[in-house]
């Protein structure tokens, strides 16, 4: 089993060689990836160190050449780069795509995304290599092996929906950035994160996609005893754009000005929703002190307690009776 991990190691290393090269020495490479790249502002050397590529519009570009060079069809289907038909011939899963490496910790690839140049809503924005023996979705955090060091050298850890977030934000100089690629965050992440911090800012998409996966996958944050920042960004922009349209001073700007606790983000996002109906404004008050209740600091409850007390004007007793109430709850049922 090791042998084989070994191998997959191997093969996708090649293969993110592979796309490497076609980025930047083939003629479709270059009019159509290295050129998107370009358009989209991203500078040459962070195009190198995160590893841009590009796979060809062909049915079988990276399996033949994967064969001429020796590697097993078993190996192409397990690592997910080659796609097995009923009769068992192989494709390529990535065809005419720009391609996101994604590396472990130590900096060896074990997937890829890749992004349709295409505008067309019925073609899949982003394909994605599937889970395999070395690639564990819900452990990775895209770009955490450049982010760590900066991540423990500023004591925080930026948290983008994408890989194009973590692509400018890096490229603006705040290289303390990780993407959990779309998905909620997982157990297995943010035991990652809290390896490198404790302190996590979390900037996701400005629309309802991003506002959701804001509030979700948030409380394990608070669980295990993270302190949890959120903003997200005006008109639908995402870091990405943000930095894009506007630079990198005022995106640093923006992101200090903006940042909110988690549990004043969420008290004010409940609120705004519950529009003063008293019966939802019940609900908030629970839904939010359910959150605090997940703080295992002490100090920090009480702190929050206090300032909720204010921002939803209910008084500081019944919010402490409401957060022993669940703990009560929690305690029977454990
Ligand atoms: N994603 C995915 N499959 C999709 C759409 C999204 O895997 N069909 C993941 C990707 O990791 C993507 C992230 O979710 O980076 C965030 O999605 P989205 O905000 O829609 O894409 P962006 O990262 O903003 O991509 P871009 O700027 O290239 O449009
Ligand atoms: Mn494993
Ligand atoms: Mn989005
Ligand atoms: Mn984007
Ligand atoms: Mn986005």
């Amino acid at each position: 089993a090791q042998d084989k991990r070994e191998s997959l190691y191997v093969l996708s290393a090649w293969a993110g060689k592979f796309f490497v090269e076609q980025l930047w020495k083939s003629e479709m490479g270059q009019a159509i990836g290295l050129n998107y790249f370009k358009e989209r502002g991203y500078r040459e050397d962070i195009i190198k160190k995160f590893e841009l590529g590009y796979s060809p519009e062909e049915w079988t570009a990276l399996v033949d050449k994967a064969q001429e060079a020796g590697f097993h069809p078993d190996y192409l289907a397990a690592s997910g780069l080659a796609i097995e038909r009923d009769d068992k011939s192989l494709y390529d899963r990535f065809r005419g795509r720009v391609m996101f490496p994604i590396h472990n910790l130590t900096g060896r690839i074990i997937g890829f995304g890749g992004r349709t140049l295409k505008t067309d809503k019925k073609v899949a924005k982003y394909v994605n290599s599937p889970e395999s023996e070395i690639y564990h979705k819900s452990d990775v955090l895209y770009g955490l092996n450049f982010a760590k060091k900066a991540i423990m050298e500023e004591d925080n850890c930026y948290l983008v929906e994408g890989y194009a977030d973590v692509l400018s934000v890096h490229q603006a100089g705040v290289e303390n950035v990780v993407s959990s690629s779309g998905t909620s965050l997982t157990t297995g992440q943010i035991k990652l994160i809290s390896r490198f911090t404790k302190n996590v800012t979390i900037l996701y998409d400005g629309d309802e996609a991003g506002i959701k996966a804001s509030l979700r996958g948030t409380d394990m944050l608070l669980e295990e005893g993270l302190n949890v920042k959120v903003l997200l960004f005006p008109d639908g922009n995402d870091p990405d754009s943000y930095v894009q349209k506007f630079g990198a001073t005022a995106f640093k700007d923006y992101v200090k000005s903006h940042q909110q606790d988690f549990i004043f983000y969420k008290t004010s996002i409940l609120l705004r929703d519950a529009n003063n109906d008293p019966i939802k404004r019940a609900e908030v008050i629970r839904d939010v002190v359910e959150s605090i209740a997940l703080i295992p600091d002490e100090i920090k409850v009480s702190v929050f307690i206090r300032e909720c007390s204010s921002l939803l004007d209910i008084e500081e007793r019944i919010l402490l009776a409401e957060l022993n109430k669940i703990r009560l709850n929690k305690a029977k049922k454990a």
